[in-house]
């Protein structure tokens, strides 16, 4: 009797645990169920059954890895001092990596009004290390990232909220999973190639994403609220699909071929359903190739004198399929405040990291780490 009760006990206890540990999986979505502003199936449809001239056309201009000096040169030319047509100021969103960052220069972004957002402290290779990484190894490469550069750039952490995996490698669920314990509302990772024309609009994931698995391993259980916003794929002149700009195989080769090809890719968004458009670019690709750097720019001049074209911070996009307004009201909205954030510049004494045997030199804002601030010591305690 005694023994039995004890089996029954511990199988209790290996349920209870089994239980905790398992994710409900994600059943089709239940339109009736899933409403904004907390819900979205993962469709084509126009948030708010707007029609597409009344549905602004966001641009979503992003930026990966490391935040340097010389980087930073690129972004001041090119983006400050730009205003949307309605004269509310540019978002951009920055993808950033620890490794080899000047975080007075991500002080000086975030003070723009851009987005800062996570893509891990070592942005290590194999991409496989992405591929099979623990919900406990991303917490402490992308989850930890966040305070780390709330301490080093001197801005709010509350403001961190997007993520971007390195090499877009998702490690399915528990990507999702450490982006819940970490206080995340968006991933940016995810590549579409099936749902370019209509687009896919961001949605969440408390319902299974129809969405095709580009770079596997993809999520498959639920997680309520968290959102993605699809990376709708471009279209290169050999008809193949690119997730990023500058990954696309047949480019052209001028400045006048590229402001075309940007334009193309555009237009099957300004043209069609209005899902967010994205232009996901690393400033390492444009700064030795000047035309694209000015096809680039050309571009911006053009959407930034169109009244249903708003480039924003990712972020933002979300904000609005929440709560989704016509143009007319949305181009009326106080335009984004960033509560200015102050950084004294220090240049940190030379810090050598046992993990990979390097010596970095760091830029900070207020004080130096005693440290290398690194996975496990992200604050370089
Ligand atoms: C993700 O979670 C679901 C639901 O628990 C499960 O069926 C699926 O196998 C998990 N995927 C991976 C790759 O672990
Ligand atoms: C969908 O959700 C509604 C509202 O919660 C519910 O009444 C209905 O039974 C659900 N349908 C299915 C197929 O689960
Ligand atoms: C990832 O997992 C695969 C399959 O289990 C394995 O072959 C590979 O060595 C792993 N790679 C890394 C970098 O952990
Ligand atoms: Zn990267």
């Amino acid at each position: 009797m005694k023994s039995v009760s004890i089996v029954l006990l511990f199988a209790i206890l290996a349920c209870v645990h089994g239980e905790s540990e398992e994710l409900p999986l994600a059943k089709p979505c239940n339109a009736t169920a899933c409403q904004l502003p907390d819900c979205r199936c993962s469709d084509t449809d126009i948030p708010g059954g707007l029609q597409p001239r009344h549905t602004p056309q966001f641009v979503l201009l992003t930026f990966d890895d490391a935040i340097s000096e010389l980087n930073t040169q690129t972004y001041r030319s090119m983006l400050y001092g730009r205003v949307n047509k309605n004269q509310c100021p540019i978002g951009v969103t920055f993808y950033m990596q620890h490794e080899y960052t000047d975080y007075t220069m991500v002080n000086e972004l975030y003070n723009q009004g851009y987005e800062i957002a996570l893509h891990s402290i070592s942005h290590r290779t194999p991409q496989d290390f992405w591929r099979n990484a623990t919900y406990d190894q991303l917490m402490r490469e992308i989850g930890d990232q966040k305070q780390q550069i709330a301490m080093f750039a001197n801005i709010p952490a509350s403001t961190i909220t997007g993520v971007r995996s390195p090499f877009l490698q998702m490690s399915g669920n528990n990507t999702f999973k450490m982006m819940k314990s970490a206080g995340l509302t968006y991933d940016l990772s995810w590549p579409t190639t099936r749902f370019t024309n209509p687009g896919l609009w961001p949605y969440t994931l408390d319902y299974r994403s129809t969405q095709d698995c580009v770079v596997s391993p993809c999520p498959t259980a639920s997680f309520p609220g968290s959102w993605v916003i699809p990376m709708i794929a471009w279209t290169d002149l050999g008809g193949f699909p690119c997730s990023m700009a500058d990954a696309c195989f047949f480019q052209p080769d001028t400045e006048e071929g590229w402001y075309q090809f940007i334009i193309q890719n555009f237009e099957r968004h300004y043209l069609g359903n209005r899902a967010p458009f994205g232009f996901y670019i690393h400033e390492a690709f444009i700064r030795p190739r000047p035309h694209v750097w000015r096809a680039m720019e050309r571009f911006l001049d053009t959407i930034n004198n169109i009244n249903d074209i708003f480039m924003v911070n990712a972020k933002e996009v979300i904000d609005w399929v929440r709560d989704p307004v016509p143009i007319n009201e949305y181009a009326k909205k106080e335009c984004r405040r960033t509560v200015p954030s102050a950084c004294t510049g220090r240049s940190c004494p030379p810090l050598f990291n046992p993990a990979n045997e390097k010596t970095y030199y760091m830029r900070v804002c207020e004080s130096c780490p005693r440290n290398h601030p690194w996975v496990d010591n992200p604050l370089g305690l």
